[in-house]
């Protein structure tokens, strides 16, 4: 079983971590890869404002995952570079953690986890959700990518034709397990979803 550490922090795009998790427990990788969630506490508080079900959809992502860390113990087990795993995402990463990560400032587990990954060598993605981008936060991303992260905003494929957020997030979590080697599920792939008639751009 390969372990990957998915952790949410404060910003918006919980959908975008639901359909992450989603794919971790899907057919492709199943038996394969044990999800180990971190959730912040300000995280609680964008699941008040973003989902309709409050904080309870936070229960669904821990149902989705192997196990749940309690993000303020940082005798939990990543928090070693002893303990193995294949990586981990941070989907959303507020500009808050974004910050922590990159200066090497380990507040909480969420923070050390990552630091522990740069140290280590092992894959780092950090989903870093903000706009427009202060020259504080661009000099954060490239202080992290310089690291050894992988600096990867939620962009949407326009191109895939997706016709809800939904399905927007799912392409773009399958664009995540891409990058950490793990099989995806069937998404819209370039130039699947476009037609030759209707392209600007010639194949
Ligand atoms: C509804 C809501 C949405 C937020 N969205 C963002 C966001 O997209 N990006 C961001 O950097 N911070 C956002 N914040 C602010 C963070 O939650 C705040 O900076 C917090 O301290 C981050 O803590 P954490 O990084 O430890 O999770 C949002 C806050 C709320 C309440």
């Amino acid at each position: 079983m390969k372990r990957i550490i998915v952790a949410i922090s404060g910003a918006s795009g919980l959908l975008l971590s639901r359909e992450l998790l989603r794919l971790l427990a899907g057919p492709e990788v199943r038996g394969k890869v044990a999800a180990h969630l971190l959730i912040s506490p300000a995280a609680a508080r964008v699941a008040e404002h973003e989902d309709p079900r409050g904080t309870a959809c936070l229960e669904d992502l821990a149902r989705l995952s192997h196990q749940v860390h309690d993000p303020l113990d940082l005798a939990a087990p990543m928090a070693s570079g002893s303990w193995p795993h294949a990586g981990m995402v941070v989907c959303p990463c507020s500009m808050s953690t974004l910050a922590a990560i990159a200066n090497g400032c380990g507040r909480n587990l969420l923070h050390r986890a990552a630091d522990v990954c740069l140290k280590e060598r092992r894959p780092l993605i950090l989903v870093t959700r903000e706009t427009p981008l202060s020259r504080i936060h661009l000099r954060n991303m490239l202080a992290a990518s310089e690291a050894g992260a992988v600096i990867m905003p939620p962009c949407p494929a326009y191109y895939t034709g997706a016709s809800s957020l939904e399905e927007a997030s799912r392409h773009f979590a399958a664009r995540i397990l891409d990058l950490l080697g793990l099989p995806a599920p069937p998404v819209a792939r370039w130039p699947e979803r476009i037609s030759r008639e209707n392209a600007e751009v010639s194949f």
